[in-house]
């Protein structure tokens, strides 16, 4: 089973980056080729009905399995980043973390308005991010279809933050 999977290679790494985190290193998943394929295959069979236009990834662990999945899907790819990074005229948001705290902006263009955006991270933790997220793509004018996480921190009890946005909510480990 794929979760099983992922959970032997995801690394914890206890007080990173401060005392009391526990950080979930995906970066071993990135050295075996074929489970990050079955990780966007897993990925598109959740999304199988689901009528998209666009995934929306969020800088910088939410850009490697976002992109992946766009391209897979045959849809485009657009960047979330942290404030300062896009080049063009941007919108903002900003957000608590976990440990923090962050702004990170849209490209005003985008998308056009009317959209199906789906909204990708490596990792829901408080769900701040992606609430942020939400927000940006909402002021668009963007219709948020759902998410989809490789690890949710349950415990965090983040998922009732999303669902006024969309209850279309995959994560692939618990
Ligand atoms: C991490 C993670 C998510 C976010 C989740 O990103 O990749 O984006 O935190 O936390 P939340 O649900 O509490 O908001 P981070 O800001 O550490 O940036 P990175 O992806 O560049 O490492
Ligand atoms: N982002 C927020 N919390 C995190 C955690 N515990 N591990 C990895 N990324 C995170």
């Amino acid at each position: 089973m794929l979760e099983e999977q992922l959970k032997k290679v995801i690394r914890d790494i206890p007080d990173f980056p401060q005392p009391g985190i526990v950080f979930k290193d995906i970066t071993p998943i990135l050295k075996d080729q074929m489970l990050c394929k079955e990780i966007v295959r897993e990925f598109e069979r959740h999304l199988e009905g689901v009528k998209l236009d666009a995934i929306a990834g969020i800088e910088s662990r939410g850009f490697l399995f976002g992109m992946m999945l766009a391209n897979q899907l045959d849809v485009p790819f657009v960047p979330i980043r942290k404030q300062g990074k896009l080049p063009f005229k941007t919108i903002s948001e900003s957000y608590k973390l976990e440990y923090g705290q962050a702004t990170i902006e849209i490209h005003e263009d985008a998308f056009e308005a009317g959209k199906n955006i789906l909204i990708h991270d490596d990792l829901l933790a408080t769900g701040g991010t992606v609430v942020a997220a939400s927000k940006l793509i909402e002021k668009l004018g963007g219709n948020i279809v759902g998410y989809s996480f490789v690890i949710s921190l349950d415990f965090l009890q983040s998922h009732g933050r999303l669902t006024r946005f969309s209850d279309n909510i995959v994560s692939l480990v618990h």
